[in-house]
């Protein structure tokens, strides 16, 4: 009998977090290694939340909660989607969890039975199939064209939905591709749903607010509230707040699903750590002048580095519309040396000093990802090293 589970087997770890690891240990085994590997922002917490936070563990707020949160954070969720995005919702159709990803982990194990699809445009972030996979249900993986910058159109979705389909997977911004969906782009993917009510909606709006050149935010449940009783709002503080570390994430979505949810988390970790929700409340609650401010220093990055990808021979990148990563086409280099895929190609880059996750694993290939969540001298120095690594190309 095997010690190991079949589910075990199932749990991938993502490229990203190997390609960081591996930078790790080359960094210890002494080597220099410039990392562009990792999603999250390289700004620190903002003050006014870690002394919430302190305050909060004077006070005693070092004890269980409730499983998907306080009534204290779920009321400034509610208060947030109102503000932020119009989006009216009660406090029982919020659930709170240990970053998006746990609650991205609760839906899908929450709802699918084996076989069930997950359409998922690609490229798209990792752990939507992964968590698909694990949970097991099967990831349908829709490739969208970079001439309409990795969008999804209606008429592809439409060909990629079965009587299996549960789920949409949609982010915007996106990681990787930085595509920002317009409301009429929404409302173009929610008439095609209209016609499959068995299709629920994710909404992914994580990087909400790194958005650039003024472009305004859509969120899908408000653009089509007809489809909202189907749709599940996802966000979190870690991208916004800088608050990786901290574990918080949360959503909107009809009662049935938030509860089931809870019960997943329920039988896994319990609520999130207390002392981060008291936290997020002071976040949420807060001023924004300081996440404007970060945003126009990504897009000052963005600037920075897209111009000087393009021009590395046989590279290609648009510049994103959103959050902070640039989805760099490597078809020039395919065939040239030893690069027969995107894999080779990132392995061939970290042998040069810089390590970064590759297109395969976001479902779209040649490509590679590049986060410029980092100082304007690593992405100075790293645009150096891959050019170099380019040229040295036969
Ligand atoms: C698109 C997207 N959604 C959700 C998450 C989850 O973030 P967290 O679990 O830190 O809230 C990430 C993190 O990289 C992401 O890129």
């Amino acid at each position: 009998m095997a010690f190991l589970s079949a589910r075990a087997e199932r749990a991938r770890i993502s490229a990203s977090a190997r390609a960081a690891q591996r930078a790790r240990e080359l960094r210890a085994a002494g080597k220099n290694i410039i990392e562009l590997a990792q999603g999250e922002p390289d700004f620190n917490t903002p003050d006014h939340v870690i002394e919430a936070a302190y305050r909060a563990m004077h006070a005693g707020q070092t004890h269980y909660t409730p499983v998907d949160g306080t009534p204290e954070l779920k009321a400034a969720i509610v208060a947030k989607f109102k503000r932020e995005n119009g989006l009216e919702c009660k406090l029982e159709n919020v659930s709170a969890g240990a970053g998006g990803k746990q609650v991205l982990y609760n839906a899908l194990m929450a709802t699918l039975n084996p076989g069930d699809e997950v359409v998922i445009p690609a490229p798209s972030w990792v752990a939507y199939a992964d968590i698909t996979h694990f949970a097991e249900g099967v990831p349908v993986w829709v490739p969208t064209q970079a001439k309409h910058r990795f969008k999804l159109t209606a008429e592809e979705l439409e060909r990629a939905i079965t009587p299996k389909t549960k789920w949409l997977m949609l982010n915007s911004p996106s990681n990787p591709s930085g595509a920002v969906y317009t409301a009429e782009e929404y409302r173009a993917l929610a008439g095609v749903l209209e016609r499959h009510p068995n299709v629920h909606i994710i909404s992914d709006e994580m990087y909400e607010h790194v958005l650039f050149d003024g472009r305004t935010f859509a969120t899908f449940a408000v653009v089509a509230p007809q489809l909202a009783a189907r749709t599940l709002t996802v966000n979190g503080l870690s991208k916004t707040f800088a608050m990786t570390g901290w574990r918080l994430g949360y959503a909107c979505g009809p009662v049935e699903l938030i509860r089931t949810m809870a019960r997943m988390q329920g039988q896994s970790s319990l609520n999130p750590s207390s002392v981060s929700q008291a936290a997020g409340v002071a976040a949420l609650n807060g001023p924004m002048d300081i996440v404007r401010e970060r945003n126009a220093e990504f897009q000052k990055r963005r600037d920075f580095i897209v111009p000087r990808l393009n021009a590395i021979p046989g590279l290609a990148c648009e510049a994103p519309h959103g959050a902070f990563y640039v989805y760099v086409s490597c078809a020039g280099w395919m065939g040239r040396g030893n690069l027969n895929n995107d894999a080779d190609v990132c392995a061939y880059l970290l042998e040069h000093g810089v390590a970064l996750p590759n297109g395969a694993s976001y479902g779209l290939s040649p490509y590679f990802r590049v986060s410029f969540a980092s100082s304007l001298a690593n992405l100075e120095e790293a645009c150096k090293r891959i050019d170099a690594a380019a040229r040295k190309l036969s």
